[in-house]
């Protein structure tokens, strides 16, 4: 059974590496380039909707019900949507130029801060709050998702299927969204 921590903090260092290598490229590595935005895309979409689905919920949930800093959910989430606008710029920017290096370095600097404030805040605060079996519970549902998530990313056929879940994830009422992590928080009812 995986740790939900320990899940995301091996995605994260998949990401900043993959992050580095793209801001150390020149405008000469165009296919390399390109590569490496279609990889961090991949890692980035996959790992922020596990986020937003399951662990973001979960974390909100047992911080409102134990006290801790619930403004750590509504920054993290709000640095989610900045990635979202930052990426597609990237993607949409010529491999060649000056402007692209721009993004990328951009890009990794916002991911690199967001990694960081959820590793030394919401992921140590997640620690306390949430106890050794929740975080496997959380982990297994997560590991779950992600094997469907990375299906649909890897077989185009199912591309518009997960087009249309991420679209309706983020219309989802906050509350419908935070159902499942009010079920693992509530696990723990002896605190
Ligand atoms: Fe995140
Ligand atoms: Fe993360």
């Amino acid at each position: 059974m995986p740790n939900a921590i320990t899940m995301l903090k091996s995605d994260h260092a998949t990401v900043k590496r993959l992050l580095r290598e793209l801001d150390e490229t020149t405008e000469r590595a165009v296919k390399q380039r390109e590569r490496l935005c279609a990889e961090i895309e991949r890692e980035i979409k996959i790992h922020a909707q596990l986020e937003e689905e399951l662990f973001y919920p979960t974390f909100l949930a047992a911080a409102e019900k134990r006290g801790g800093d619930d403004d750590l959910f509504y920054e993290a989430t709000e640095e989610h949507h900045v990635v979202d606008m930052v990426l597609p710029a990237l993607k949409a920017a010529n491999p060649k130029s000056k402007e692209f290096g721009a993004k990328a370095k951009v890009l990794k600097d916002l991911v690199e801060h967001h990694i960081r404030e959820e590793e030394t805040e919401m992921f140590a605060q997640s620690r306390q709050l949430l106890d050794d079996s929740q975080l496997r519970e959380l982990g297994d549902q997560m590991a779950a998702r992600k094997e469907t998530l990375v299906a649909m990313w890897t077989n185009p056929l199912l591309k518009p299927v997960k087009k249309l879940q991420s679209a309706a994830h983020k219309l989802m009422p906050t509350k419908v969204k935070n159902a499942k992590g009010a079920a693992i928080a509530a696990m723990r009812d002896d605190v």
